[in-house]
């Protein structure tokens, strides 16, 4: 049987080399891909992989580069400037589209091609990544426990030093501002908009509303139309957020803007060390007649604990790229858990849980486990 063939575009970058070792690893035998002729001749001699360099500024050239490709990684964020001609090629190509973005613009627009996708018998799915594998099988799993929720609120604690690439993602959505779902719809809010204490599985912890990816990949994958996404944050960094609305007009500047990223132009992020001893705590509630004012008909609370979150992206990228190969993902756009179950975040290394809380008052055994 002829083997598939896997390339990973942007394998020169932080959390693209992280994933091109672990596909490597796994006997996948990538092709290494990125713009830059320098990086990827230095990843190609030290991995002893082929290389494909090619832009996507060139439609011409990326179907050049996918004639004989079955998938597609993308690692290259942001992916507001990568993800839209690589989707098009794959279309165009026939090969299935993976990436690890977090951004919701993205994700929404690759939604917007679901049906040409399923015309081209090409599977995409996007966020293939620690925001939001974890988080989607965790929304699946609180949907199936409670099957006519209306209210999907979810979050991470997961405090650590994040790459630089994922700072300059940052940086190019800073005018994004804040988002959740209502109503089936991504409506637009201030940063910041909602605080809460969060018990994600080691005591209850500020957070705060974030525009994170789950809130496109959640309601795709459970139908439930109203989802929030929550992240920890510190009082310093709470407050460093709350001020960004009044100090964005800065931010949003250009000369600041531009200072910034030429800040973020160092490409590096953390080290194996703090890879190895990092942890991620996932939490998520579902609710039915939320009357806004914390009292709920019904209310479930289910939690996950995972490795670091950059092993978890490379371990979530690479199994799914491995599911989508082996066609095991109908076409079309999918979701992790919509595509292979809530289950599938066990397919992870080192993934504990669901800790499932019995009733919201009664303090969880599991819980009290984890801390
Ligand atoms: N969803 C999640 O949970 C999650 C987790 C981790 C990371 N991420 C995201 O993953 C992305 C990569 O992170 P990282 O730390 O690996 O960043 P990085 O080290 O800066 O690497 C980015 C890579 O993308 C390439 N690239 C960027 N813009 C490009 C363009 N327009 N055309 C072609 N190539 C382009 C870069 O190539 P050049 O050097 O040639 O520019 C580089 O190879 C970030 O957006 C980050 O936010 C998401």
């Amino acid at each position: 049987m002829a083997t598939s063939t896997l390339l990973i575009y942007g394998s020169y970058g932080y959390v693209g080399d992280l994933i091109a070792r672990e596909a490597i690893d796994r006997g996948l035998d990538p092709i290494l891909a990125g713009r830059s002729r320098d990086d990827l001749r230095e990843q190609v001699d030290e991995l002893g992989r082929p290389g494909r360099r090619f832009s996507l500024e060139d439609p011409g050239a990326v179907d050049e580069a996918l004639v004989d490709v079955d998938c597609v990684v993308n690692c290259a964020g942001p992916f507001s400037n990568t993800a839209e001609p690589l989707v098009e090629g794959c279309i165009r190509s026939g090969a299935d589209y993976v990436d690890i973005t977090g951004e919701i613009p993205v994700i929404e627009s690759i939604q917007d091609l679901d049906g040409k996708a399923r015309e081209a018998g090409v599977t995409m799915l996007p966020a293939a990544a620690l925001s939001t594998i974890p988080m989607d099988c965790l929304a699946a799993h609180l949907a199936d426990r409670l099957p006519e929720a209306d209210h999907l609120a979810l979050g991470v604690d997961a405090v650590r030093i994040p790459s630089i690439g994922t700072v300059r993602t940052v940086l190019e959505g800073a005018d994004t501002e804040g988002a959740v779902r209502r109503d089936g719809r991504v409506e637009h809010v201030p940063t910041a908009w909602q605080t809460r204490e969060i018990d994600f599985g080691r005591g209850e912890r500020p957070a705060v509303t974030m525009p994170m990816g789950d809130i496109s990949t959640a309601h795709y994958t459970t139908g439930v139309p109203n989802v929030e996404m929550y992240a920890m944050l510190p009082q310093p960094a709470r407050l460093a957020l709350k001020s960004h609305r009044y100090l964005s007009p800065v931010f949003e500047s250009k000369p600041v803007r531009w200072l910034l990223k030429q800040l973020a132009g160092v490409r590096d992020g953390p080290s194996e060390w703090a890879r190895e001893r990092g942890t991620a705590y996932v939490w998520g509630e579902a609710t039915v007649g939320d009357d806004g004012e914390g009292d709920p008909d019904e209310r479930v609370v289910s939690r996950l604990r995972t490795p670091d979150p950059y092993v978890v992206t490379a371990d979530g990228a690479v199994t799914v790229a491995e599911r989508v190969l082996e066609g095991d993902a109908d076409a079309g756009f999918q979701t992790p858990a919509g595509a292979f179950g809530p289950e599938f975040v066990f397919e992870l290394e080192g993934v504990e849980g669901f800790f499932d809380e019995v009733t919201p008052e009664a303090s969880s055994p599991v819980s009290s486990l984890l801390q």
